[in-house]
Order: C-alpha cells, then structure tokens, then sequence
C-alpha cells in the first residue's frame, strides 16, 4: 500500500477535483466528470514536478496564485484537452468539399478567381487544416480557378507550436494518398529521424492561432466557405453546442459549409434555418 504522504501526492482530493473540474468548464467548455479524474492526475503530475510542490492538491491550492493563473491555466488546458487527430479523417469530408461544396462556392462567387476562406476552428496538430489545404491546392492544379486560405485555431497552445511547425512523425501520413505524399511532404534529411514537413507551399497559405469557442466573438472574417468544427463539440454541454455552432455560422458567407464530426450530427437544431444537406455537413 501507498503510504498517506505519497498518496495525497498523487490523488486529488475531491473539492481540489472539483475546483479543477468547474474552471475547465468554466473556461474551456469541457466537462470533467468523475471518471476522468485519474487521467487528470496522471497528466498533472509532471507539471507539479516541474513547479517543485509536495502534490496536486498543493498545486491547485496555489492556482489562483495571482501571477500564477494565467500561465497555469495555459498548461491546464494543454492537460486537459484531448488532441486526437489524423489527417484525411472522416475523408468523405474531403469528397464532398471537392466535388460538391467548392464548385457551388466557386458559381455564388461569381467572380474570376475568387479567394475561398477555410477555417479549421478546432485544428489540433493542423492535419485537418493541411488536409484541406492539400485537397483544394490539388483542385487548383487540375482545372479549378480560385485561390484560398486555411486559418486553423485551437485553445491548446502546445498543439498550435506543433501545427505552426508543421513537422509531423512518418507514420501519420499513412491515410495520405501516395502522389499527395510526394508532392504535399519534404522528408527530414536525416532519414533515421522519420520525420515529414508539410511543404512550404502549403505552410504559406495556412495559419494558426489562439481562439476559445467558449469566446462572446471570434476574431475571424464573417464571409467563411467553409467551416470544420469537428471532434470538439462532443465535449460540449447542450447549451454550449448551440451556442458555438450559432457563432460559427455567424462566419459563413451565404450558402457556405459547417461540418461536424461524425458524433455531433445533433447541430442543426441549433440555428434556425441551417439546412442539412448530410448527416454532418451544414449550409446556411
Ligand atoms: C479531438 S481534437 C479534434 C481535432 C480535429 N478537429 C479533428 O477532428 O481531427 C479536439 C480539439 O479541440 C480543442 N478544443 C477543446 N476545447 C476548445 C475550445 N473551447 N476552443 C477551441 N478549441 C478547443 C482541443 O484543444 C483539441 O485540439
């Protein structure tokens, strides 16, 4: 057995679980419920060591710290958040942004060669986000006239640094069709590091900032094409959900796209007059 000193190093107790539990959703949106109160001390055990305290609860006792708060709830959020991404994921997304939903965006532009605005609102790593970027880059070199940026935000600051470097392990891009692979990634010189990096080409017409769904505004354009919000809003309260997918449409220029994940089909409940046009994909 454990003795008691190690053991209130390691276990939240359950008003220090609860204080973390109500800022998370307080601030991020995401629910933290009793099951995953293990995780929670697994991933915050690192971060107690690097600050020298004695154990969690003496870290959550000196979290509102007032010059603490601020950076801490950034490493907070960077425990907390689940970050789980590929790219090509749910690639019928992709399909349908190829054959059907830029080609309508292309005719309601109207003009020679429209710029289309892709927004990736909750990126992770930026797979999502380079994943668009390869598909529609593909799209201008065989035959369709337009240009087009990819903005990707997240509230993880540690996903963001590795979506802005865009230096991902080999394994990763396994779901990437192999002439994509060729043309979309450079490999590290140094073969035994199995690296790829996505290829400046695309790096220069993708960005990547800091954005919280939970925000009263976004401080993104309101004439979007297309809008990926994907795998997030699970983690979302009811309430919460309508009012990020309200936002979110807020963005899109008229008749442009919101996809969800393949979970979150519940959306379009949330904004009166948002047509369905498959189980996850939107049009306002
Ligand atoms: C599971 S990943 C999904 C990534 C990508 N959309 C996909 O489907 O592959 C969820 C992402 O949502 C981000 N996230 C969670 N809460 C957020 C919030 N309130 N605002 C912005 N991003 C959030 C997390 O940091 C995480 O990177």
């Amino acid at each position: 057995m454990m003795p008691a000193m190690q053991q209130s190093a390691v276990h939240l107790s359950d008003r220090h679980f609860r204080t973390i539990a109500e800022l998370i959703e307080g601030q991020v949106g995401i629910k933290l419920p009793p099951g995953k109160r293990l995780m929670l001390e697994g991933r915050l055990h690192k971060r107690v060591r690097a600050l020298n305290y004695t154990g969690v609860n003496e870290y959550v006792d000196n979290l509102f710290d007032g010059d603490l708060f601020d950076s801490e709830l950034t490493h907070l959020i960077d425990v907390v958040t689940t970050n789980k991404t590929d790219f090509f994921r749910e690639p019928q997304h992709f399909d349908f942004m190829r054959e059907t939903a830029v080609p309508a965006l292309l005719k309601a532009h109207g003009r020679k060669s429209p710029n289309l605005k892709i927004w990736s609102s909750a990126s992770s790593t930026g797979m999502e986000a380079y994943t668009a970027a390869m598909v529609l880059d593909d799209m201008t070199r065989t035959g369709s006239r337009f240009q087009f940026r990819v903005l990707g935000t997240d509230i993880s600051t540690a996903v963001l640094r590795l979506a802005k470097t865009a230096i991902y392990t080999r394994d990763v891009v396994a779901p990437v069709p192999e002439n994509f692979v060729k043309r979309y990634f450079l490999s590290a010189r140094d073969r035994s590091r199995g690296e790829v990096r996505v290829v400046p080409e695309l790096r220069c017409v993708t960005h990547f900032m800091r954005m919280n769904l939970m925000d009263a505004s976004y401080p993104v354009d309101r004439d979007v094409d297309i809008i990926f919000c994907r795998n997030v809003l699970i983690y979302f309260e009811r309430e919460t959900q309508r009012k990020v997918v309200q936002q979110l449409c807020s963005h899109l220029r008229p008749g442009g796209y919101l996809l969800v994940g393949h979970s979150e089909s519940m959306v379009h409940s949330a904004v009166p007059g948002l047509k369905q046009v498959q189980p996850t994909i939107f049009q306002v």
